[in-house]
């Protein structure tokens, strides 16, 4: 996940920047870089691998300056090297800028800024930004900056954080946000101001921040900051005061890490996807998935096994691989496969899906597969963890740390590295096809912006909580795909809640379920559009016949649900395979918020640990 940090003021701005940087090493990167304005020129120095060769390289040759700006890049589009690490220079090398998030359009952008004249250094969906800035920058004076950064900047589409510095204008930075590709804190000091795509970067030098939300871009200057939304006027933002103590912290502004973790999801997809796609011939790379073609063209069956959130995560896996590879895939709890005499040979891969890489039913499922020869492959957060050290094909989820033992955003890039693994197969077995592959890829990278925008329904659910939060139970509906994601979705209820929840496929309510619909029962149906949108559409009249209380997810511009349903809330529509990542979003706000009403303990809930090393 790639790093940011800025600073100006009076101290040397490039040691208070790799300072920065070293505090966000955890993160990853794969290559790093500073510039410093100097006084008519901006320097900059980039290096591939560790900071310590960034640092080797600044002792020879010093960037003398007190404003900066700072990155550690994990690749995306380009190589890992030194002219695709960032900070990126315009043609004239008066702008420079350093990014987040993944410029979804960039191809089109940079056709249309080379047929302008610009000439491109790097092979990186970022430089656009800085060729789009100089391009759109020119002529205007410093009045109109920021109304003019601002229509450059919403000519990008995805999500993004962005530092931008100019020997234009030398006395300050700008910061923005699009969505959520990443945070930017901006930190107030004594004559100087910083800021960083998180808290620890900075923290050590001053605990009063400000935040900025999506669609904000802040002018930086020594003394202090004004915030402006980009469509337009200034912003009031609220200070906060960070406290010391490293938990609260890394929790930064958000009440309970579920809360960030929810939130941080459209940044974490995004390094889920990092190096993994390639547009030129429409492929995935899996990094560590060393298994030659003939034993994936082998392959008869794929079983999955995993527990609790992990096991829901499996259930959509198995719509993904079937659909993509045409390999039939079996989901297995873990805690049950080695029970059950499980038919499994060297004809067979085994998926073990575990967020902490440590519960110990999926360790004695992968052994019973290691001991029937069946491939060992895992999909899995925590680098180094049990499960990642006997799986020979990995998948890392990419999640970052998950605090918080009610698990969203491990969930969500799961359900990715599940998408990838089966385009991974159909792309080795000749299952998809060229062109729709590329159609795949051009959906995928969409994710993260819309995940970004799912959450803009947060304060929508939040009321939607307030009002139901006394129920004493919750049915969730969904059909193929989403069935899944309304088990999901009632399991997050009952982990923080406590409330008794249960997903069902809408298709079986007749068989036992109708007989709990009252008026008095929330039901929260999944009904976005797919193949069995009319099929849903028929068991959510159903419910309403029986007088439920309709709260139903669709996909925009629908119109045919709000009939029934008393609550609507509308999603973007990504494709039948990518839509259960979008739709398990809101069931996460809704469980968070009704738990918070209930004024539970979120992070920890009663008897639930988030690492289960016992059986
Ligand atoms: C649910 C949850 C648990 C875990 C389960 C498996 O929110 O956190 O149900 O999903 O204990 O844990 P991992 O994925 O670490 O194997």
């Amino acid at each position: 996940m790639c790093g940011i940090v800025g600073y100006i003021g009076f101290q040397n701005a490039a040691e208070v920047i790799l300072e920065g940087l070293r505090r966000l090493e955890y993160r990853g990167y794969d290559s790093a870089g500073i510039a410093i304005a100097g006084r008519d020129s901006i320097q900059v120095v980039r290096s591939v691998g560790k900071l310590q060769n960034l640092s080797a390289k600044l002792q020879e040759c010093p960037l003398m300056g007190n404003m900066g700006i700072g990155h550690t890049r994990w690749a995306t589009h380009g190589e890992p090297s030194e002219r695709n690490a960032h900070p990126h220079l315009d043609c004239t090398r008066q702008i420079v800028v350093i990014h987040n998030g993944i410029v979804e359009n960039y191809r089109a952008l940079k056709q249309e800024l080379i047929n302008q004249g610009h000439v491109f250094q790097s092979e990186t969906d970022s430089e656009v930004i800085v060729h789009l800035l100089e391009e759109m920058w020119r002529g205007q004076s410093e009045q109109d900056l920021i109304s003019v950064t601002a229509q450059a900047l919403t000519r990008l589409e995805g999500a993004h954080a962005i530092l931008i510095m100019s020997s234009l204008f030398p006395n300050f930075l700008l910061a923005a946000r699009l969505g959520n590709a990443g945070g930017i804190a901006i930190g107030r000091g004594e004559h100087e101001m910083y800021c960083a795509s998180d808290i620890p970067a900075i923290l050590p030098h001053t605990r009063e921040m400000v935040f900025l939300e999506t669609g904000e871009i802040a002018r930086i200057d020594s003394s202090g900051y004004q915030c402006f939304s980009l469509t337009g006027g200034p912003v009031t933002k609220e200070t906060f005061r960070i406290p010391w103590d490293p938990v609260s912290a890394a929790r930064g502004h958000y009440t309970h890490f579920m809360q960030k973790e929810i939130y941080e999801q459209p940044e974490f997809l995004t390094d889920t996807l990092r190096n993994r796609l390639n547009f030129e011939n429409s492929e995935i790379v899996l990094e560590q998935f060393p298994f030659s073609d003939q034993a994936l063209n082998a392959l008869e069956k794929i079983t999955i096994v995993a527990c609790g959130t992990s096991y829901y995560a499996g259930l959509v896996g198995k719509y993904l691989i079937e659909e993509l590879a045409r390999i039939p895939v079996e989901v297995d709890y873990a805690s049950e496969f080695r029970y059950r005499q499980p038919l499994i040979g060297p004809e067979s891969m085994i998926v073990a899906i575990s967020q902490s890489g440590e519960t110990v039913d999926t360790l004695a499922a992968i052994d019973e597969a290691r001991q029937k020869q069946a491939l060992l492959s895992a999909i899995v957060n925590v680098p180094g963890s049990q499960i990642s050290r006997i799986c020979t094909g990995l998948i890392f989820m990419h999640a970052g740390p998950e605090i918080g033992v009610a698990s969203t955003k491990a969930f969500s890039c799961t359900l990715v590295d599940l998408f990838l693994l089966g385009f991974y197969l159909g792309q080795k077995r000749g299952t998809l096809a060229q062109e729709r592959r590329t159609a795949l890829l051009e959906q995928l990278i969409r994710l993260p912006k819309l995940v970004s925008d799912v959450l803009e329904l947060d304060s929508a659910i939040k009321e939607l909580a307030a009002q139901y939060y006394e129920a004493s139970d919750f049915l969730y509906l969904g059909r193929g795909i989403n069935y899944p994601i309304a088990l999901e979705g009632a399991h997050k209820l009952k982990e923080i809640s406590y409330i008794h929840a249960e997903g069902c496929p809408a298709g079986e309510m007749k068989h036992g379920i109708n007989a709990l619909i009252d008026r008095h029962l929330p039901v929260v149906t999944i009904a976005t559009h797919d193949r069995l949108y009319h099929k849903m559409l028929s068991n959510i009249q159903q419910v309403h016949a029986r007088d439920a209380i309709i709260i139903a997810l669709v996909s925009q511009g629908e119109s045919e649900i709000s009939k029934f349903a008393r609550h609507v809330l509308e999603l973007p529509d990504l494709g039948h395979l990518l839509n259960p990542i979008l739709n398990v979003v809101p069931l996460q706000l809704l469980a968070y918020y009704i738990a918070l009403k209930r004024g539970c303990d979120i992070d920890q809930p009663r008897n639930l640990a988030k690492s289960v090393t016992v059986e």
